[in-house]
């Protein structure tokens, strides 16, 4: 979509534009996004900074990630307490770090209602007795005097915003919370003044509007987050949304509405739509619920990562603002850049999902490429190498290629050495499998960056041991080893079979083909999957074998969902808790690992071994691994993830 001619028209993503009381320089929002940065229940240095990165960005406004009304919505304890005094000085300092950028700033008050997934202790509150679609959790049943507590606590919440210098909050009455549960006949089944019409639904978030709007006037901002369609049988429909921003306009309750998808149901699979789905997968369902003639702004949420994506919503009626989570985590400078239209430097989210992974997980927040996510309280920008030096980057993986132009934009002489014909390392051959291509976008990022700061690449030449020690005997010469791993050998039993490994060359040149295909998934992630849908899409019929209790083990639960529904759409046969045992004329037999019961398959036409790997460190032993002017990066010091070696290679280049 990049360096399009018409894309260099004065761009209405950069119109002045109002929000009640509010005038936003763009249409650019950024939405919720939680990052786990709090500490117990207060906003920490880390999560200021986080936010003050964001506004410096050039955001047009920021909201919050979601911060707890009440007692009783405990998700985890890195989630902010706003209902807590403890809170309110940080708060404080939240909304003035954005707000020293010109940008506003609302809070997102959240109640997490039956989804209280994360906190061990604690009784969840919620509407009715049905449990939560992914815990299985019922909640304790809210008597209507804890209702209005509630409602209060949230109009409360508000007071407190308004008062920290917040321009307003954001009701999260989306992806399956409480609001939603109020909201949905999926979820509430009450028979008293809170269930049963549209109406009664409603009022539990009508009650909440309105007491924010007594206790903090009609200039305080009222954003309101709603899933434009549950995705389950009987949940929210558009046509459901679209009635109930309609009616909270008629009665002037709302300023603004951001309309993303989904609950905790597999729907799920919807609310941070992967790198699978298309731009915008959900921009027909956000069509829909807007009422017509509507004068409430809509934000459209949903994997809007690229700029024509952006204005086409925005000039076909879509929405008139831009909601965007992880685009912003992977590069907060997107306003500005795209502002002036310099779509080539923006690092682009690729919708791996490993932010949203880490925050369910319980771990803090962080972005396969952007290494500064996190650490924006510290992080400088690289400076300028005191004393440049000659740099030989051996090994072009996601490691090696980032250290690369890391260094050379310091003013080192950078020359990168790739033993295969191309950049990549283990990314080349991910990005070229189905539904993955976006991991490709890791590797333009860093190569534009190594063309702009003239790193010398040489590809197709395998350093050796003489060339090293070549280099160990010049002055001012660093070599950095990035040369990756090297899959660790498959069981012998499988030897008959001879299976591919994941970077496998003989994949580039596999034709269509019938045959039965056995994918053996020992790594739990895209190592396997992808393998296996590039055989699905060749025509094979595959089955899956993997000693886990589960597939798909070390992908983020969303990513779980899609991987298991486009498996299953496919008739794929999956083995959990078998290991392979013995290979016969006409069978593969595999062995329950439990209690070793065999099982005959059909013997395969093709297998895949995805399984672990093993440093390729051998060069380092040239000098020994401390050798003084040699470091290690990325997998050549333990095969890990993407994410770590580009954080490695990121690091070292800032340090050399
Ligand atoms: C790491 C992460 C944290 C999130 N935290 C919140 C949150 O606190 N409240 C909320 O309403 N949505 C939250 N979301 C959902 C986003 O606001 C947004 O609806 C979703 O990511 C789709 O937008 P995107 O495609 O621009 O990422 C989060 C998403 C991510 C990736």
């Amino acid at each position: 979509m990049k360096d399009d001619e018409d894309l260099k028209m004065t761009s209405a993503l950069f119109d002045d534009v109002a929000v009640g009381a509010l005038h936003l320089k763009n249409r650019l929002v950024h939405v919720a996004t939680v990052g786990n940065y709090g500490l117990d229940g207060l906003p920490t240095e880390e999560l200021i900074a986080y936010y003050a990165r964001r506004a410096k960005g050039g955001v047009g406004l920021i909201i919050t990630e979601g911060v707890s009304v009440h007692p009783s919505s405990q998700p985890n304890p890195t989630i902010v307490h706003a209902y807590d005094p403890a809170a309110w000085p940080g708060l404080v300092r939240l909304a003035s770090a954005v707000h020293a950028h010109g940008v506003p700033i609302c809070l997102q008050l959240w109640h997490v209602g039956r989804q209280q997934l994360w906190g061990p202790v604690g009784s969840p509150w919620g509407v009715s007795a049905a449990p939560d679609a992914l815990s299985g959790v019922v909640p304790h049943v809210m008597s209507i005097a804890q209702i209005a507590e509630l409602e209060n606590a949230f109009v409360d919440c508000a007071v407190v915003a308004k008062e920290a210098g917040f321009d307003g909050v954001e009701i999260h009455g989306a992806h399956g919370y409480l609001v939603t549960q109020f909201l949905s006949p999926w979820s509430n089944t009450r028979a008293d003044a809170y269930g049963g019409s549209p109406e009664n639904r409603m009022r539990f978030l009508r009650n909440i509007l309105q007491g924010i709007r007594g206790a903090c006037g009609a200039e305080f901002v009222l954003d309101l987050k709603l899933s434009g369609s549950e995705f389950v049988a009987g949940g929210l429909t558009p046509d459901d949304t679209r009635g109930i921003i309609a009616a909270l306009e008629a009665d002037g309750l709302i300023d603004v509405v951001g309309i993303s998808q989904g609950n905790f149901s597999l729907s799920l699979e919807r609310h941070v739509p992967d790198m699978h789905f298309p731009p915008a997968p959900f921009a027909g369902v956000i069509a829909q619920t807007r009422p017509p003639q509507t004068k409430t702004p809509i934000i459209a949420i949903g994997r809007v990562m690229d700029r024509r994506t952006a204005e086409e919503l925005v000039a076909n009626g879509t929405a008139d603002l831009i909601g965007m989570a992880r685009a912003l985590i992977s590069d907060p400078d997107l306003p500005s850049l795209w502002r002036v239209n310099d779509d080539a430097h923006v690092r682009d989210c690729i919708a791996c999902n490993v932010c949203w992974g880490a925050i369910h997980a319980g771990k803090r927040m962080l972005c396969i490429h952007n290494p500064e996510v996190g650490a924006e309280q510290s992080w400088e920008p690289a400076q300028r190498a005191a004393a440049p030096r000659t740099l030989h980057v051996v090994g072009a993986g996601p490691a090696g290629m980032e250290a690369a132009w890391v260094a050379a934009s310091r003013g080192h002489r950078v020359q990168l050495w790739e033993a295969a014909g191309e950049l990549g390392g283990q990314l080349r051959y991910l990005a070229a499998l189905p539904g993955l291509g976006e991991y490709g976008g890791i590797l333009a990022y860093q190569q534009a960056r190594m063309g702009e700061y003239g790193v010398e690449v040489h590809c197709g030449h395998a350093v050796t041991r003489d060339e090293l020690k070549a280099w160990a005997g010049q002055d001012d010469v660093v070599v950095v080893l990035a040369t990756g791993s090297l899959p660790q050998p498959y069981p012998r039993v499988l030897a008959a079979l001879e299976p591919l490994a994941p970077d496998d060359d003989r994949w580039w040149t596999l034709g269509a083909a019938e045959g039965d295909a056995i994918v053996f998934d020992e790594d739990g992630g895209y190592g396997a999957y992808g393998p296996a849908e590039r055989l699905l899409a060749l025509g094979y019929r595959v089955s899956i074998v993997t000693s886990r209790t589960d597939i798909g083990a070390n992908l983020d639960y969303l990513s779980r969902i899609g991987l298991q529904r486009r498996l299953r759409e496919a008739g794929v046969p999956v083995y959990t808790g078998m290991q392979p045992e013995a290979v016969t004329s006409e069978h593969l037999r595999i062995k329950d690992v439990y209690s070793g019961k065999p099982m005959m398959l059909a013997k395969p036409a093709l297998t895949v071994w995805a399984g672990p790997r093993v440093a390729n460190d051998a060069l380092a032993e040239t000098f020994g691994r401390n050798g003084g002017f040699l470091n290690l990066i990325g997998d050549a010091v333990s095969p890990r993830k993407i994410v770590s070696a580009i954080h490695e290679g990121q690091l070292l280049g800032r340090t050399l």
